[in-house]
């Protein structure tokens, strides 16, 4: 089945870790790293993150550059990506930032547990499964033959991240790494916390290495 490619974007301590444990909200990368999360972003149909990025950061997965929607208009994409939220469970707050802000469609994939008589806004589409784990390739697939799909940016979290690792969906990875060290055995690393390996090694080829201020940016290509 055709799917999109799927760029990943995350910020690293030297330590490989991307959050605190007890997965806290923190950020500790640079005002340049913010603009060049938006500029990668911007490349992208559409982003795409899991329940536990959506509440902890709050973000709201819009395009608030100017200039970046212009440059989307023109090279034909949509003014703003598509948001893609993947929650089994479906315990979302209603309040949260995401929801209040009605510039693209929300696409919620949800499973059998999710509560049924949740009023969701008007410009959420909500996409229940019979089962709460949703199959990423099943997920991507939906995403190129309904919508149109073609790049899709996932920007977290590590749950979700390690999902498209074991389905090997991962085409490219943007990888900040901050000059901090986290430490914590239980705080998790791109990939998350679980100690199991992936079924196989999934090997990349550097693509681009930039160094700004005291962090680097990494950029790398799967090789198939
Ligand atoms: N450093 C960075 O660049 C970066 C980037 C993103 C996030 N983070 C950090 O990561 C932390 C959040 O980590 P997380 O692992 O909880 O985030 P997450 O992957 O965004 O959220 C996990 C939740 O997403 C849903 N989910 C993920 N994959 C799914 C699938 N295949 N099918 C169905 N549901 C799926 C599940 O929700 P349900 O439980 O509702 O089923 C799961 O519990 C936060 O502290 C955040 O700040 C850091």
């Amino acid at each position: 089945m055709p799917h999109p490619k799927v760029l990943i974007n995350f910020a690293l301590t030297v330590d490989g870790k991307v959050s605190t444990a007890g997965f806290t909200p923190t950020t500790f990368t640079s005002a340049y790293d913010k603009k060049r999360l938006l500029e990668i972003r911007s490349l992208a149909d559409a982003v795409m993150v899991g329940r536990g990025t959506v509440e902890k950061d709050r973000m709201t997965m819009g395009m608030p550059d100017a200039k970046l929607r212009k440059a989307r208009q023109e090279r034909g994409q949509a003014e703003y990506p598509l948001r893609v939220i993947l929650s089994g469970s479906g315990k979302l707050d209603l309040n949260l930032p995401v929801f209040g802000q009605k510039f693209s469609p929300i696409l919620l994939f949800t499973g059998k547990s999710a509560a049924n008589e949740v009023s969701w806004p008007d410009h959420v589409r909500v996409y229940r499964s019979e089962r709460d784990w949703q199959d990423l390739g099943e997920v991507l697939s939906f995403l190129y033959a309904q919508y149109g799909v073609r790049t899709l940016i996932c920007e977290g979290g590590p749950t979700l991240v390690r999902a498209l690792a074991e389905r090997d969906r991962i085409d490219e990875i943007y990888a900040t790494i901050a000059p901090k060290l986290f430490g914590g055995e239980h705080a998790p690393g791109l990939l998350g916390t679980s100690d199991a390996f992936l079924s196989a090694s999934r090997a990349y080829r550097m693509v681009n290495f930039e160094i700004h201020g005291d962090e680097a940016y990494l950029h790398y290509r799967r090789d198939r």
